[in-house]
């Protein structure tokens, strides 16, 4: 009975006990479901997993493969951030003379448009690489002012800028500061500012100078931001002549090496002046490489290294501690460091660059075969002309490729050698092709600059023109003692 008594009141407790666990483990289970699908997934909607356990990320992949994949018949791209059109999608964006919804129809007669350094001859290069080189992140990824350490400076990129100048051999970078810029064209005015004197009284402004022909960012920076720390103050033939060392001390001088517009490699003309070298083109693809370089104070920009200049990013190497972190500071005050976006993308792109260095698949292999196949097919034109002529180089030991080069530059520096050819900028337009005036380099009208670096399209059509123009000379008339080539 005791037992009878007992077990009721036992089977009573028993089951009220199995009553709370099984409560409890449905609650758990609640718990356990709800916080799991909440952090995996923080949008409204379950995405659906990829065969490779994606789940965010594949959206962006299919977008991005999308307009990749767009048919713009070889002369043109589709851009996620395209206008779109209609049907709301963007279209294709074609190259200079072509037209059409895929970019089919060859416009008559086209202006061939050689004006500016724009990079896209690398665009095949990054067409070829588009798994290795392709970067995708979340949404809230690094979206803090700093990055690793509280700096604005990724620690990986500067490892990854150094190993690559370690390897290509084209720069010193073991006793140097890296400061990054959006695009070298920031550094420009960052780096005179930082070698200018502090602003007190005593001490008279830097003059700021160039030689002919230069770089006309350098002047129009200079000008722009004319105070009381530095000025422009011309040309250095103006003052490399006029014996007293201690007169250009206060100088500050742009070099650039290869030298746009005309390629040469040069060093600087004042003695005792603080010198910007600016080695933008300083790589295998676009001039032989003698030696590492190693100036107090050089700038390299992506822009020309990869053809990554929407990207904007550029980079000093500077020796001096403290013109490094005046350098620094002044990028801090004007945009806070470099984007890290840009930062990240620009990690991705030298790995890959990295990776691929002398094998069959290096860039500069790639770039450097573009740009020496171009300059030989002009040389062969102009070669027929006697009213315009090119800059000469010669083939040059390159230390990254271990044997003597034909030259590859990145520009044509044109002359007009008829007499009444006086302004050659003119005399090509007339021939249907845009270039940039040598005024604008100081060098007068009688040079214009030609650019070779933007699309196989754009060269074959600057090589149309240009093919016309000499043709047309044996109808022209060469004025008597206007000099040939
Ligand atoms: C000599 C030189 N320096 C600097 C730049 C600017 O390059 P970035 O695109 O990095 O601003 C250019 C661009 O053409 C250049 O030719």
């Amino acid at each position: 009975m005791e037992t009878g008594r007992h077990r009721p009141h036992g089977l009573g407790s028993a089951g009220l006990g199995l009553h709370v666990l099984l409560c409890s483990s449905l609650l758990l289970n609640a718990v356990f479901f709800t916080r799991h699908f909440l952090r995996a997934s923080p949008t409204t909607t379950t995405p659906r997993l990829g065969d490779d356990g994606l789940s965010w990320a594949l959206q962006a992949a299919r977008e991005a493969e999308a307009v990749a994949a767009a048919d713009c018949s070889g002369h043109g791209s589709v851009f996620l951030d395209g206008v779109a059109g209609e049907d709301g999608k963007p279209g294709c964006e074609c190259n200079s003379c072509f037209s059409g919804p895929d970019c089919s129809v060859r416009t008559r007669n086209c202006t061939a448009d050689a004006d500016s350094g724009n990079p896209l001859f690398l665009e095949p290069y990054w067409m070829r690489h588009a798994a290795a080189s392709a970067v995708v992140f979340s949404g809230w990824h690094r979206m803090s002012y700093t990055t690793t350490d509280g700096r604005f400076h990724s620690v990986e990129l500067d490892r990854h800028i150094r190993r690559l100048h370690r390897a290509v051999g084209n720069a010193v970078v073991d006793d140097k500061y890296l400061v990054y810029g959006s695009g070298s064209a920031q550094l420009i005015n960052a780096l005179v500012y930082a070698l200018s004197p502090e602003g007190n009284a005593a001490s008279p402004p830097a003059s700021v100078v160039a030689t002919v022909p230069y770089y006309p960012v350098y002047k129009s920076q200079t000008v722009m931001f004319d105070g009381r720390e530095y000025r422009w103050a011309g040309s250095t033939a103006t003052w490399a002549n006029n014996g007293s060392r201690n007169s250009t001390k206060d100088f500050i001088e742009f070099v650039t090496s290869p030298n746009n517009p005309d390629s040469a490699l040069r060093k600087p003309v004042l003695a005792g002046s603080s010198a910007i070298v600016d080695r933008a083109y300083y790589w295998p693809h676009l001039t032989h490489i003698p030696a590492p370089a190693d100036e107090d104070v050089m700038l390299f920009t992506t822009s020309k290294l990869s053809g990554h200049a929407g990207s904007r990013f550029g980079w000093a190497l500077v020796r001096d501690e403290n013109v490094a972190k005046r350098a620094i500071f002044y990028t801090e005050q004007s945009i806070m460091g470099a984007s890290r976006d840009t930062q990240l993308r620009i990690l991705k792109i030298l790995k890959v660059i990295l990776a691929n260095l002398h094998s069959k698949e290096d860039i500069f292999a790639f770039g450097y075969d573009v740009m020496r196949s171009r300059w030989r097919r002009l040389n062969a034109v102009v070669s027929r002309s006697s009213r315009i002529s090119l800059q000469k180089i010669q083939p040059q030991y390159c230390t990254y490729f271990k044997r003597t080069k034909e030259p590859s530059p990145a520009y044509a520096w044109v002359k007009c050698e008829w007499e009444e050819d006086v302004d050659c900028y003119e005399t090509l337009l007339a021939a249907g092709i845009i270039s940039r005036s040598g005024t604008l380099n100081e060098a007068g009208a009688r040079y214009t600059r030609v650019s070779l670096l933007k699309t196989q399209d754009d060269f074959d059509v600057l090589l149309e023109r240009i093919t016309d123009f000499v043709d047309a000379e044996k109808h022209s008339r060469a004025p008597a003692g206007s000099s040939s080539i």
